[in-house]
């Protein structure tokens, strides 16, 4: 990956196409292929800050497409390349702006559920677990502390929300409901069992996995995998020599942005709903750090 890419990429309009605008990634379709450019926005609590974290793209399309070769033995995913020299015919003039950061995919029919799986008690499903001492239906054992290892992974689907919703946590059989049964069983199996895979990768480079998001599409009668994998958007990662039950804990991904964010809306000065807040220098230039950390420990 070159190192001189410093542009920032906060959006992108190639005209003569149409975009469609994810929190993170602008999509262009190309017939047959779908073009995913990640860009540098972050989101948090689902609204996309004003501030973008310069080569956040970059990295978060290294880290996927390091995974999805990583399981390509095994997984059918959606990534034919990552543009480093070679735009798409007509977007030569354009090659600054999706250089290292654009995948090149095949296009699916997206299933409308978000593919989560948990190792450990964190997040909305600590806050699920609080409340009704099971997390999306699953019953856990009583007494958990926050941010503990569960006794095995378990599977708790969401749904994907419209633009501004917030996904929901929902039951297994809720999930069968909207997708269907075969569909659920067969892409929870292999949401588990890629998760217990990058868990242990993760644990060789001293990196906890706690939890991570994953989407499938179809195409031809076939599932296979999409978007982003086991980045530091989908996923939690905790430093291994840190970790300690019973408190938040330092990590590489988004969390760290959540928790400044926190301390703005403990004090009245955000309710998270847009327009989000404008991150300090030091937020941002410690976030960037934090996914390179995390791009370097897991694909380095
Ligand atoms: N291969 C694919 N085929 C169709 N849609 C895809 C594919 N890969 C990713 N997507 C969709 O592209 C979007 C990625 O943009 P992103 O900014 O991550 O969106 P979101 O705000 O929903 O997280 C998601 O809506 C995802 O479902
Ligand atoms: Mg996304």
């Amino acid at each position: 990956m070159p190192e001189n890419t410093t542009s920032i990429v906060t959006e992108t309009n190639f005209s003569g196409h149409s975009v469609k605008r994810g929190k993170v990634r602008d999509l262009y379709d190309l017939g047959d292929e779908l073009l995913l450019v990640a860009t540098d926005r972050i989101s948090a609590y689902d609204v996309v800050l004003p501030t973008p974290i310069p080569r956040k793209g970059i990295m978060l399309t290294q880290i996927s497409k390091f995974w999805f070769d990583f399981f390509s033995d095994s997984v059918p995913h959606h990534l034919i390349e990552v543009i480093e020299e070679n735009a798409p015919p007509g977007l030569e003039d354009h090659l600054d702006n999706l250089r290292s950061r654009t995948m090149r995919c095949r296009k699916t029919a997206v299933v409308p559920i978000e593919f989560v799986v948990r190792g450990y008690l964190a997040g909305s499903g600590w806050k699920d677990y609080l409340r009704t001492g099971s997390v999306c239906g699953v019953s856990l054992p009583a007494d958990m502390k926050q941010c503990e290892k569960l006794p095995e992974p378990i599977f708790t689907p969401a749904t994907k929300a419209e633009i501004g919703e917030h996904d929901e946590n929902i039951s297994f059989e809720r999930a069968c409901e909207i997708v269907g049964e075969d569909c659920m069983t067969e892409l929870r199996d292999r949401s588990l069992d890629l998760y217990n895979r990058a868990a242990e990768h993760a644990c060789k480079r001293g990196i906890i996995l706690a939890d991570t998001k994953f989407e499938w599409g179809e195409i031809n009668g076939e599932y296979i995998l999409i978007d982003e994998i086991f980045t530091p958007d989908s996923s939690r990662f905790w430093p291994a020599d840190k970790y300690e039950a019973g408190r938040d804990q330092e990590s590489f991904d988004k969390q760290y942005v959540r928790n400044y964010l926190t301390t703005l809306v403990d004090a009245g000065k955000w309710d998270k709903t847009a327009p989000g807040p404008v991150l300090p220098d030091e937020i941002v230039n410690n976030t960037a750090a934090k996914y390179k950390e995390a791009m370097d420990k897991l694909a380095g």
